[in-house]
């Protein structure tokens, strides 16, 4: 099923997600919904609170950046084949450690439609998450996938990549991202803004 994506401004984007168990109600039917919805919205990751749910969740599919510039030369063979076959769900996740000198990255949000701004981030993680089957995993990750999964797991910590930029860009993206809010933005997924018109 496809679900609203919850609009900047929402409290729920904000709230540091809790932890889940094996049984957690329905979770089979929350993770096949998000990956619909996230496809559907044509993105590469979606946490669980752009669902209205706080809990630690998110799914990442990064297929789509393989898809985009077939061919251009952003990608190494390589890199293409790692980025078209990492579809994953990350739960209970907890980053133990990023290093590296920071770089910047053009990021986007399902959240935050049409806005888009560089930010940096260290290019190598460690994170601990259990899988859908709450198989336990301890890995390392760098560039494009080490970037979307702390994109990603920003969400449950109730954080965005607007946190991130210089706060004069923050202030120039003020109006905008209040429209988004009031849904004064034209998006072709469904969208759960806060504001009512
Ligand atoms: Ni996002």
């Amino acid at each position: 099923m496809i679900l609203p994506v919850i609009a900047y401004g929402d409290p729920v984007l904000r709230k540091v997600g809790v932890e889940i168990t094996k049984d957690h109600p329905g979770l089979k039917d929350i993770i096949s919904d998000m990956f619909e919805t996230m496809y559907k919205a044509l993105g590469v990751g979606l946490a669980a609170p752009q669902i209205g749910k706080s809990i630690r969740l998110f799914v990442i599919d990064t297929k789509p950046f393989t898809e985009k510039n077939e061919d251009d030369d952003e990608f190494t063979d390589e890199e293409r084949l790692q980025l078209a076959g990492f579809k994953k769900v990350f739960i209970n996740a907890k980053i133990i450690e990023e290093k590296g000198e920071e770089w910047d990255f053009n990021e986007g949000c399902l959240s935050i439609p049409k806005i888009r701004e560089d930010v940096f981030r260290k290019p190598k993680i460690r994170i601990k998450y259990v899988d859908e089957n709450f198989k336990s995993f301890d890995e390392t990750y760098d560039g494009l996938i080490a970037r979307v999964i702390q994109h990603e797991y920003d969400h449950i910590d109730g954080k965005l990549f607007t946190d991130k930029i210089s706060p004069l860009r923050r202030r120039l993206l003020k109006g905008r991202l209040n429209d988004i809010s009031k849904g004064n933005v034209k998006v072709d997924y469904k969208m759960k803004f806060p504001v009512k018109k």
